[in-house]
């Protein structure tokens, strides 16, 4: 027992993937039992869905229907929750997740204008009312963020190709999410450099988790 799920969170470009790994690496050198996983793409099945969810062509061919691309998040989570998270929570693990419910409510939620309290319960029914222990908002402009996307040059997937608006309301979500948790939302400031940023997430970390300094 005693595992912690530890959720980051944010627009696109944020950071989260370093983040992590950086993140991961600590945790392990202080002895911490560490698994790092992701929504979607968490599962064998997740993979399927994220492909299904993200891939460029869907935005060219036949479009996603809203509700459909809420079911198929809720979907990736549901078997995440039941084949990985949980038990590894079980197992006393630390679990570090990019991406967890707030995205579903930021990007579904804010971003779509789908119904907030359609998506609690799917949030609700997908977790089993499972809540992250503590969730770091890595908080960057939306334009800082899509820039370094596009300089990625792996080419925007279907949902970094929304109109700025779009990520501008995800952004507001975040926002808002923040000042209605904050014990479980801790925003970080995503703007600052990669040490820095590391640095706040560990004191957090320390300060939340308990954990030895
Ligand atoms: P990422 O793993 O690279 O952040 O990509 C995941 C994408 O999926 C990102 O654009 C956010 C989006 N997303 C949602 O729209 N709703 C969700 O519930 C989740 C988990 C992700």
């Amino acid at each position: 027992m005693g595992g912690k799920l530890i959720v980051f969170e944010g627009v696109e470009g944020c950071g989260k993937t370093s983040q992590m790994q950086l993140c991961s690496e600590w945790l392990e050198s202080l002895g911490v039992s560490v698994v790092v996983t992701r929504e979607p793409g968490g599962t064998e099945l997740g993979v399927h869905l994220r492909r299904l969810l993200l891939e460029k062509s869907s935005a060219q061919g036949e479009p996603v229907a809203e509700v459909t691309e809420l079911l198929l998040y809720a979907a990736d989570r549901s078997q995440h929750v039941e084949q990985e998270l949980k038990p590894n929570l079980a197992a006393g693990k630390y679990i570090l997740c990019d991406r967890y419910t707030d995205s579903t409510i930021a990007y579904q939620g804010y971003g779509r204008g789908l119904n907030m309290s359609l998506i609690n319960q799917l949030n609700n029914i997908a977790t089993g009312s499972l809540e992250s222990d503590l969730t770091i908002w890595l908080d960057v402009d939306v334009e800082v963020g899509l820039a370094r996307k596009l300089s990625d040059k792996v080419g925007l997937d279907r949902i970094e190709q929304e109109a700025i608006a779009f990520h501008r309301r995800v952004q507001k979500g975040y926002a808002e999410l923040a000042a209605s948790y904050p014990s479980r939302i801790v925003r970080v400031d995503g703007s600052l450099s990669k040490e820095a940023v590391q640095e706040l997430i560990q004191e957090i970390l320390r300060v939340h988790l308990h954990l030895a300094r």
